[in-house]
Order: structure tokens, then sequence, then C-alpha cells
């Protein structure tokens, strides 16, 4: 008898949010695109930027992966997020997993931080993964009606909702809205426990992605990569950053057939920093 490869995604359809990555290398979206193609997806991208979605195609490209449609798409827009959607069955027909990838933060407290700034950062981390799940839950359910296939969706949260001061300053609006993340996705799991549909979320630590050298370097005020990198790995018990890989590794099993008796939980990828610095 032929044995089923470990966490196939052959036949599976895959929408990514957040598909590019901020700077040259890997970020978590650009990293979980790629890795679910590896295992046999058809993936469709979205990034509201345009080079961004260009370097995940060149990356597909490299690797000789064929299934790739990357599309412009700002998640924090209904109409966008529809529309993406809409072209995403014109392209394929289906959509077996969502990753809900996109966030950012800034840093501030109720003080500091403009009530801009705190409406836009719930919009990026928080209203983004409302609208792709009210777009696609109907398209997975009408799946498992037809033939007994629905779906998961995996959204990436943060430990910046689980311990409050990271890389020395505090986000209020980031940890406020990553844990509205957790909230949002099991109890949206629990109103699609029988409608085929799993929802589960990633908690990434203190990764080494572009963003490090790309945003967080200047806004940190240091100026130096160097030092934040060093300083980041020392941070962690494991004794280094973990990433991209790790966060997209982690999202892979929670999307796979292998993680099917999982829903409404969390899987936390962090070098063990929260069990060092619990905080709830
Ligand atoms: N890097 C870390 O250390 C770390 C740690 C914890 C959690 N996370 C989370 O992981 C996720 C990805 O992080 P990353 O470091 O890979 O970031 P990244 O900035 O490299 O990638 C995010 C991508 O999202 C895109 N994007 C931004 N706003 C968008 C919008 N409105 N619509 C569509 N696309 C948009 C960006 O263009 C970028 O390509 C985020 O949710 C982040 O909060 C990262």
């Amino acid at each position: 008898m032929r044995r089923r490869r470990m966490l196939s995604m052959v036949g599976k359809v895959a929408f990514v949010t957040g598909a590019g990555s901020v700077g040259a290398g890997w970020g978590n979206g650009k990293a979980t695109a790629v890795l679910l193609a590896r295992q046999g997806a058809s993936v469709f991208g979205v990034d509201v930027n345009d080079e961004a979605l260009t370097a995940t195609e060149q990356a597909f490209h490299d690797e000789r992966l064929a299934q790739w449609r990357g599309l412009r798409c700002d998640v924090t827009d209904s109409v966008s997020v529809q529309h993406a959607v809409d072209e995403c069955m014109a392209r394929y027909g289906r959509i077996d997993i969502l990753v809900n990838n996109v966030g950012g933060s800034a840093p501030g407290d109720p003080t500091t931080m403009t009530e801009d700034t705190w409406r836009a950062q719930i919009d990026l981390n928080l209203t983004s993964v409302f609208l792709s799940c009210k777009h696609v839950l109907p398209i997975m359910t009408r799946q498992f009606e037809a033939h007994g296939r629905g779906g998961a969706v995996v959204n990436v949260s943060s430990i910046g909702c689980m311990t409050f001061q990271v890389d020395g300053r505090v986000s209020s609006a980031y940890a406020a809205s990553k844990a509205g993340v957790l909230a949002f996705s099991r109890s949206t799991a629990i109103a699609y426990v029988k409608k085929g549909v799993r929802v589960n979320t990633v908690i990434p630590g203190v990764m080494h992605t572009p963003l490090v050298e790309h945003r967080l370097t200047s806004q940190l005020g240091m100026g130096n990569a160097e030092e934040l990198i060093a300083r980041r790995h020392a941070s962690v018990p494991i004794g280094k950053m973990g990433d991209a890989w790790d966060v997209a590794h982690a999202i892979l099993f929670l999307a796979s057939d292998e993680a099917g008796y999982i829903t409404a939980t969390e899987l936390v990828v962090d070098g063990g920093i929260t069990a060092a610095r619990p905080t709830f």
C-alpha cells in the first residue's frame, strides 16, 4: 500500500494574506506561501505592495513552483478583499486554507498614541482577519455541504499580546488587536465547528524576519541592526530568534489534515519566551 506523504497539500488551494515581505528575504507570509506550495498547494497570495508580490513570485519561479497567483489587495478594505476572493475562486474554484498573516506593530500607550494610530492598528491586525473570514467562510461552508471538505483558517497573532514589553517598548494597540485575534479565532472556530471549518492561531515570538532590519532598527532608535539582532537573540531562552520558516511550519501543520482534530486553539512559536516570562 502506498503511504500518503505527511502534511500533503496536494489538491488544496491556499489564500495567504501579506504574502510578500517588507524587505529582501523571508517574511512569515512569503515563507508560508512557498512552503504550502512545496507541499503541493496552489497559492493565491495577496499583498498591498506590488514589489513584495513580485519578489514572492520570483521565489516560486526560483523553486520551479508553478501554482502561484498574486494580487494587490488591501486587507483592511472589504471591497478589496471581496475582489481578491472572487479572483481566487475564478482562478482555482475553491479555497481550502486561509492564512491571515497581515499585521504590524506601532509603539505607544493610550496617551502617547494618536487615535488615528489606534484605529489603524485595530484595522490592520484585527479587522483584516474579520474581513477575510467574512468573505471566505461561506465558500468553505458550501464546500463542506457539497462534498464534505470544508477548510482550515490559520490566523497569525504575536506574543506581544501575552508579554507586554517586547524590544523594550510597549505597544498597547498591537497587544490589544493581537489578543483580539485569539478571541476572534476561538469564537469563530466554535461557530463553524459543525460546518467543516477549523480555526486556529499561530503566536510567533521574537522572529528574525526582514522587518527587523527594515523597520525595527530605525523605530527603536538604535540605527544599529547588528546590536538589535544580538539583543533579540539574547532575549530568547532557546538562545536565538526564530525565523519565518518556524512560523510557516507551524501554519502548515495547523492547516494540514494531520491537525484535523485541532480547532479553537493556539500554537506558540517563541523559543520559550512566554514560559520564562509568564504574564497571564
Ligand atoms: N517578525 C516578527 O518578529 C513577528 C513576531 C510576532 C508576530 N509577527 C506577525 O507576523 C506577521 C507577519 O510579520 P512579518 O515580520 O513577516 O511582516 P512583513 O511586514 O515582512 O510582512 C507582512 C506583509 O504584509 C503586507 N501588508 C501590510 N499591510 C497590508 C494590507 N493592509 N493589506 C495587504 N497586505 C499588507 C506587507 O506589504 C508585507 O509584505 C504579522 O502579523 C506580524 O504581526 C511577526
